[in-house]
């Protein structure tokens, strides 16, 4: 199965959840492979970090070929594809050999409104190929908030299924990332761990994992912005937004260490 993380918005968590969404599936023992196919090469730098060996992974900044795609289709059981952010022939040609377009998008009008492109491309794609499955998803939400709680009131205009699989704003994405290894290896029992294991369940199964349910909204893990009091003003020297982002405890990682 090819599975794509398609958007033409950068920023939106493509890689993150490419590479994430990959760890998991081989963490069921399923043979997997990663094409990072963004110029960029973001996932080939983590890989570079630790010279992970949980999947296989390829850079791949040109227009894929079908044959090869193919002929890599047969050899492992999922092949996960980390598109660029741009709508191009590489994406048009992603999209053309794709099983599953994972269209990830953050909780905000802005980056709803720059995902059309991407999504009319889809739609576009669909016609002359029927069997492309393309779901949303909702990335960096932040619990316990108006916009996390309206986010998939929010991306419905799209009017595409929605995966109920969220993955929420949190810090060890962030880490793991920089320490070159998987959320999985980086926090095991974190939130963040959990939502990926439940996307991947989700994508193989088609139902997300059991625990996953109602919204979490405990503010442990997460990034969160402070909510504004009345007549806060919106300063770089207001003490309330020095710091946009809530520090979790600090404990000791096996893997945190500086990637540069
Ligand atoms: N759920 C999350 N929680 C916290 N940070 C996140 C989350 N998802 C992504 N990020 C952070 O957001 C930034 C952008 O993520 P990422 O590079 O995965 O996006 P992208 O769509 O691949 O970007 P590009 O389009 O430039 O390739 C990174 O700093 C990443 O660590
Ligand atoms: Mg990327």
């Amino acid at each position: 199965m090819i599975i794509s993380i398609v958007n033409q918005k950068g920023g939106v968590g493509k890689t993150t959840i490419a590479i994430n969404l990959a760890a998991s599936l081989a963490r069921k023992n399923l043979s997997m492979v990663l094409i990072d196919a963004d110029p960029q090469g973001s996932a080939i730098q983590w890989h570079a970090v630790e010279n992970n060996q949980a999947f296989d992974i390829l850079h791949h900044p040109d227009t894929l070929n079908k044959t090869d795609i193919e002929e890599l289709a047969q050899n492992y059981d999922y092949v996960v594809i980390d598109a660029p952010p741009a709508i191009s022939d590489i994406t048009r040609a992603i999209l053309a050999f794709t099983d599953l377009a994972v269209v990830p998008l953050t909780p905000s009008s802005l980056d709803v409104w720059s995902c059309s492109g991407t999504v009319e491309m889809i739609k576009e794609i669909q016609q002359f190929k029927p069997n492309l499955d393309v779901k949303l998803l909702i990335n960096r939400k932040i619990p316990g908030t108006r916009v996390g709680r309206e986010a998939r009131e929010m991306v419905r205009v799209f009017d595409l299924d929605i995966l109920a699989s969220e993955l929420c704003q949190r810090v060890a994405f962030i880490d793991a990332m920089t320490s070159g290894v998987s959320v999985m290896q980086y926090a095991p029992s974190s939130k963040a761990a959990k939502e990926v294991e439940s996307l991947c369940e989700e994508i193989v199964t088609g139902s997300p994992q059991q625990t996953m349910g109602a919204e979490d909204t405990s503010q442990e893990e997460e990034m969160v912005a402070p909510t504004p009091q009345e007549g806060t003003v919106f300063t770089d020297t207001n003490p309330s937004y020095g710091e946009i982002y809530e520090e979790e405890e600090e404990t000791e990682k096996p893997y945190l260490r500086s990637a540069f």
